[in-house]
């Protein structure tokens, strides 16, 4: 699907996802998934697909920080209706040959999306890159009619230990969540409306399934507004 830019879209935030502008990593960024990631991602994705199992109703999803597209298609192939945006146009531009969902050029902290526009906000491995993680909360809440799901790297895992010593691109421009911090973040997003909140790790490759434990490497929360 094409990428599409906004009418009447004015400010992109400079420099937001630096990571993320250059075409070569943008092109090879699939790799990892198709290499050494696959099988954490199977892992990761499932993960992701029962936290959306929490939010009945649940069919348009905006992903928010689309990226290659990766999720989209695969919630795409699970019957949802995903569109997407991102802040890196050498990534939405990865993203069309592969198929990924309709996205457009859009900062996360200002989402060119009406209050309640979309079912649900999904967000994986993006907080980690933006400038403000609780502005861009704040807007996946505003957009969403139902709640919202994160994925994001666990700066309490033994990963996300080792990737926080990194020095090179992306990893240097990340910031990891823990479990607490990204409820906090959450609690914060919801400014006082009531939600229920649920949240697993995976923890590959010691254990094929999600669990409760707050030291996975990867944290999947779910918040559906009450
Ligand atoms: C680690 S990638 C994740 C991509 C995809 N969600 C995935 O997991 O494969 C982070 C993405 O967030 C995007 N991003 C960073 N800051 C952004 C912002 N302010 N607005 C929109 N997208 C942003 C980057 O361009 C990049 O595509």
């Amino acid at each position: 699907m094409p990428v599409v830019a906004p009418t009447g879209y004015g400010t992109l935030r400079t420099g937001a996802p630096s990571a993320f502008t250059d075409p070569v990593r943008a092109a090879s960024y699939e790799a990892w998934y198709a290499g050494p990631g696959r099988r954490p991602d199977r892992l990761e994705t499932a993960l992701l697909e029962r936290l959306l199992e929490d939010l009945p109703g649940a069919r348009l999803v905006l992903e928010i920080g689309s990226g290659t597209g990766h999720f989209g298609r695969f919630f795409v192939a699970r019957g949802f209706q995903v569109i997407g945006i991102d802040l890196s146009l050498p990534m939405l531009l990865t993203s069309t040959p592969l198929g990924g969902p309709p996205a457009a050029l859009a900062d996360a902290h200002r989402l060119p999306c009406g209050d309640g526009s979309v079912d649900v906000s999904l967000l994986v491995a993006t907080l980690a890159f933006v400038s403000d993680p609780a502005v861009v909360l704040a807007e996946a809440a505003r957009v969403a009619r139902i709640g919202m799901v994160v994925g994001a790297l666990n700066r309490l895992s033994r990963l996300g230990r080792r990737i926080s010593h990194r020095t090179e691109e992306p990893w240097r421009s990340a910031t990891p969540f823990s479990v607490a911090d990204l409820i906090h973040l959450a609690h914060g997003a919801l400014r006082g409306r009531k939600h229920v909140v649920r949240w697993r790790t995976t923890l590959w490759p010691l254990w094929p399934h999600p669990l409760p434990l707050p030291w996975g490497d990867f944290i999947g929360v779910s918040v559906r507004w009450a």
